[in-house]
Order: structure tokens, then C-alpha cells, then sequence
């Protein structure tokens, strides 16, 4: 085995986004690109020896290629040791906890999420730190800076790790030590929640469907739910991890995930009804014809939490991102703790958690976490349902339904204009921000502005600043129109437009929400020229 310098020079756009470094497959492909990038994380983490680094992916093609690539150069680092997912699998919220339990100084996770995988899909790869969270802007920017200055990157040339079996071997004078990548986070979920509650309600006879789409959530629900709690044979469906998602788009929303949701809409429909995304961090939940949105569901787990073991002595505080609804907003209220608005991206709720300020954080997107870890968690939020409904007896509809009596509806809805022309993109929310100003104070179709900004956050604990975190449009009776450019797409630019409406009237909480959200819709075209400056008549995806 030896240690070889690699002349290489610098790539364009290897700047990572809202989560890590996401391109096409192709793009990785090209010789130096993932080489370059992981030199520039270990060069951004100085001196490595001595460090111990968990690593795993989302199963997606090119994973198992990229993780013998980066064991390679961990060695030529001087890296301690390397805790890799057998198969080179392992959640992101499951690599979250593995750094912290067992005391890892990072780790890097492979993935591009809910992005569809294969040759011809994308990859992605994210550096996180000890306390298990995606790197802040600092280390991200110090990465990007890196990529920039290379000129060699360093790799041992020893042959490839075998990955498939639990135990240890070495590269240089690396240990890499295969574990298991279940256990300790399985072991985590039994600690939070009250498993023989929710065994019981199995033995009852209830039914469920998790859709596993292929992805890196299958063999965790698999283990959990089927193994641990009893659920039947057959809950846990699409529960093998697949480099291509089975040519599916991994993403637990309604349009993805639609075979789940006409079976929670048909006869046969089980009680509950749940999906998670690529790397096993998002989540969806269904009840029967009943879908929740991922702010409802972050407001009713806040308002219930108490029933589970973990969050027995009550939550300190809950944050959410600023596109996310303001339901959440309002159990903070009565619970009498802070809520948080921060920018997209779950890396801005780790300091929040690391500081005791905030236990649960939710996305709009499809991410729902505490913190137990520093990453949202799909399974997680799929338990934690189970333990209400097992802790309750009541239905998911029931349970919504009595939420939004109690506190209100928040009716929501995204609506993207994906790959769009970028520079069509950027003179939307150009010209946006012009107006943005005048806009207070003037009334559109009976919606009268009480504010109207480009969100910008100071991280109460370290007090960063993050500018241009998207266009906030907030009228007196608390609806909001929110458009911000998403960081997560490959594709030209996606605009996203999220609608939000209260209703406090429990006579108001059966509408159609696209009709109710309608005439928001309206104001916001009327506002922003959405529609018309990108040639779009509609958007390409409504979730
Ligand atoms: C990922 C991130 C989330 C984010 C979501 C959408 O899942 O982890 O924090 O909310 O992407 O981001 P985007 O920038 O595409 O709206
Ligand atoms: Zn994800």
C-alpha cells in the first residue's frame, strides 16, 4: 500500500447547497470530481489523525464507488477510523446517530436525497460534524474556498474494502470497522418511544402500510416496525434499498408517493399510512383519505408530545423553517414555549438544539426531527405518530381534525416551478425585492399586507446572519405567500411559491385547500409575474 499525490485542478460549482454537494451522477463521474471535493473536506478538517469519521449512503448508484474512493483517501489523511454502514448503507438521520453515540468527530453522509439516483440521476455528498448535524456555513464555505485552491489530492492505493461484512480491517494505518447500521439507531427509537404501547396496538389488529420507496428507510422500518414492534409481514413495503429507487422518485409527498395514496384512499385502506424519502430523513404521514401536511403533522406531534417516553417532561422549545406554517407557531403559544423561524436547511436548527432551545424542528419539505440527533428523521416521525395514535386510541383524521378545532386549520400548500431558465429565476426575485418596499400596506383582492421582506436570520446562539433567504409576504390576517429558489435542485432554477391561510372557524375546515388557497395564489401571481416571466401556465409540481 502507498500513499500517492495526485496532481489535479480545481472544478467549477462545487459549492454545497441547502444539503451537501448534489450534481448528476455524470458530473461525479468525471475523473477527479468526487476526489477533489473530499480532499477539500479533509483539508477544511486540517489535521486527521486521531480522528474517527462515520460514513454511509443512501444505496444510490455510485455509493459503493464513492465510499471505497473516500476510505482511500481517509487513509492517506491519517484518519483514525472509518465507521462505514455495511453495504455502504446507512440513513442520514442514522448516520446523525451514530456519530453521537458512539463519539465520532464527523462523519460523511452519500446521498442527494429525495433526487431520483441511477446512472442517470444524481449524487450528492454532505460533511457532518460531531454533534451530528450537517456543517454550518462556515465549514461549507471553507469546503467551497477549498475546492477552489487545490492543486493534488492525496489517496492510498490499497485495494478495495470489503463492505458487505460486519468487522474490521485497515487501509494504511486506518481502521475501517463495518457495523451494522440498524442497531444503534434502532436501540435510540426504543429509548424515545413506548414500544410496548404501540405493540399492543399491532396486537389489536391495527393495520399500516410505510412505503420504504427503495430507498434507505426500508431495512430500518423493516427492523423497527416489523421486527421490534410485530407489525405483520408485508407492513413495510418497497423495504430493499435499490441503486436506481426501482426508477422511482424517492420523495414521501403525494405526487411521489402516489400508489400510497390511493390505496389510503381506497376500500381496503389500512388505518395509517406512512413513506420516507431516499436517505431516510423525511417522512410523510396518511391517515384513511386523509393526508397530513408535514406543518400539521410538526404541530400535532408538538402538541401531543408528552405521550411519548422521550419527551415525557415536556419540550423546550420548537423551530421551523420560515417557509413552513405558522401551525406550530400557535402550540408554541400554548404551551408557553419559543417558536423559532429559520432559514430553509436543516442545519440551521443545531445550534438551537445544541443550546436546549428548541426540541422538535420541522420543514414544510417533508422534514420533521428533535433533538435526538441533528438530522430531520423519517422513521422517527413515523413512530412517534404511532405512539400517539397507540397512546390515544384515536384515528389520524380524528386526531387532525380535533387539532384544528382546537387551534385553528393553517391551510398550506408548495407549489414549484421547476428547471425553469435561471436567469428567468433570478429576475423574478429581482424584481421582487425591488418591490418589496412598496408593498406594505397596500391591499390585494382583500388581503391587506401587514408585511412584506427577504427573510434574514441571526442565529440567536452564534449570531451568524444568513441574508436572501427568500421573499415573505405576510398580510394582516396571518396568510402569507413565501416564493424563494430552491438549493437543492440540479436542474436549472425551481421556484417555489408556499401559500398559507388560517382559519379559525371549525365551519371553514373542509375546504378543497387549492380552492382555498386560490385567490392567494392569484395575488401572488399578480405580484411576482411568476407565471408569466417563466412561460409557465402552472406549476410543475403541487404538494
Ligand atoms: C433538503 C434539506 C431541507 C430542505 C429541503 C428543501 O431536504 O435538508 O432542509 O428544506 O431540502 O430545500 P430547497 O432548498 O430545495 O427548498
Ligand atoms: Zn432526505
Amino acid at each position: 500500500m502507498t500513499i500517492h499525490t495526485v496532481a489535479t485542478s480545481p472544478f467549477s460549482g462545487q459549492r454545497p447547497g441547502t444539503s451537501g454537494l448534489r450534481k448528476k451522477v455524470t458530473e461525479f463521474q468525471t475523473p477527479g470530481y468526487l476526489e477533489n471535493f473530499v480532499e477539500a473536506i479533509f483539508t477544511t478538517l486540517g489535521d486527521c489523525s486521531g480522528l474517527t469519521l462515520a460514513l454511509g449512503g443512501d444505496g444510490r448508484y455510485f455509493n459503493r464507488t464513492a465510499i471505497q474512493v473516500i476510505l482511500r483517501m481517509a487513509a492517506a489523511h491519517g484518519v483514525a477510523r472509518m465507521l462505514v454502514g455495511r453495504r455502504g448503507l446507512m440513513s442520514t438521520p442514522a448516520v446523525s446517530c451514530v456519530i453521537r453515540k458512539r463519539g465520532a468527530n464527523g462523519g460523511i453522509v452519500l446521498s442527494a436525497s429525495h433526487n431520483p439516483g441511477g446512472p442517470h440521476g444524481d449524487f450528492g455528498i454532505k460533511y457532518n460534524i460531531e454533534n451530528g448535524g450537517p456543517a454550518p456555513e462556515k465549514i461549507t464555505e471553507a469546503i467551497f474556498a477549498n475546492t477552489h485552491a487545490l492543486t493534488s489530492y492525496r489517496i492510498s492505493d490499497a485495494p478495495p474494502v470489503d463492505i458487505d461484512t460486519i468487522g474490521k480491517t485497515r487501509i494504511e494505518s486506518m481502521e475501517v470497522e463495518v457495523i451494522d447500521p440498524v442497531a444503534d439507531y434502532a436501540g435510540l427509537m426504543e429509548s424515545l418511544f413506548d414500544f410496548g404501547a404501540i405493540r399492543a396496538l399491532f396486537a389489536r389488529g391495527f393495520t399500516m402500510r410505510f412505503d420504504g420507496m427503495h430507498a434507505a428507510s426500508g431495512p430500518y422500518a423493516k427492523a423497527i416496525i416489523e421486527g421490534m414492534l410485530g407489525a405483520p409481514a408485508g407492513t413495510v413495503i418497497n423495504a430493499e434499498p435499490l441503486e436506481d429507487f426501482g426508477g422511482h422518485h424517492p420523495d414521501p409527498n403525494p405526487v411521489n408517493a402516489a400508489e400510497l395514496i390511493a390505496l389510503m384512499a381506497g376500500a381496503s385502506a389500512p388505518d395509517f399510512g406512512a413513506a420516507s424519502d431516499g436517505d431516510g430523513d423525511r417522512n410523510m404521514i396518511v391517515g384513511r383519505n386523509f393526508v397530513v401536511t408535514p406543518s400539521d403533522s410538526l404541530a400535532i406531534i408538538a402538541a401531543n408530545a408528552t405521550v411519548a417516553p422521550g419527551y415525557r417532561e415536556g419540550i423546550r422549545g420548537i423551530a421551523r423553517s420560515m417557509p413552513t406554517s405558522t401551525a406550530a407557531d400557535r402550540v408554541a403559544e400554548a404551551l408557553g414555549v419559543s417558536c423559532f423561524e429559520t432559514p430553509t436547511g436543516w442545519k440551521y436548527f443545531g445550534n438551537l438544539m445544541d443550546a436546549g432551545l428548541a426540541t422538535l424542528c420541522g420543514e414544510e419539505s417533508y422534514g420533521t426531527g428533535s433533538s435526538h440527533i441533528r438530522e430531520k428523521d423519517g422513521v422517527w416521525a413515523v413512530l412517534f405518530w404511532l405512539n400517539i395514535l397507540a397512546a390515544t386510541g384515536k384515528s389520524v383524521p380524528q386526531l387532525v381534525r380535533e387539532h384544528w378545532q382546537r387551534f385553528g386549520r393553517n391551510y398550506y400548500s408548495r407549489h414549484d416551478y421547476e428547471a425553469v431558465d435561471p436567469a428567468a429565476a433570478e429576475d423574478v426575485m429581482a424584481d421582487l425585492r425591488h418591490k418589496l418596499p412598496l408593498l406594505a400596506g397596500h391591499t390585494y383582492g382583500g388581503h391587506r399586507i401587514a408585511l412584506a421582506d427577504d427573510f434574514a436570520y441571526t442565529d440567536p446562539v452564534d449570531k451568524s446572519v444568513a441574508m436572501h433567504q427568500g421573499i415573505r409576504i405576510v398580510m394582516t390576517d396571518g396568510s402569507r405567500i413565501v416564493l424563494r429558489l430552491s438549493g437543492t435542485g440540479t436542474e436549472g432554477a425551481t421556484v417555489r411559491l408556499y401559500l398559507e391561510r388560517y382559519e379559525a372557524d371549525t365551519a371553514r375546515h373542509d375546504l378543497d385547500t387549492q380552492e382555498a388557497l386560490a385567490p392567494l395564489a392569484a395575488i401572488a401571481e399578480q405580484i411576482s409575474g411568476l407565471r408569466k416571466r417563466t412561460g409557465r401556465e402552472r406549476p410543475s409540481v403541487i404538494t
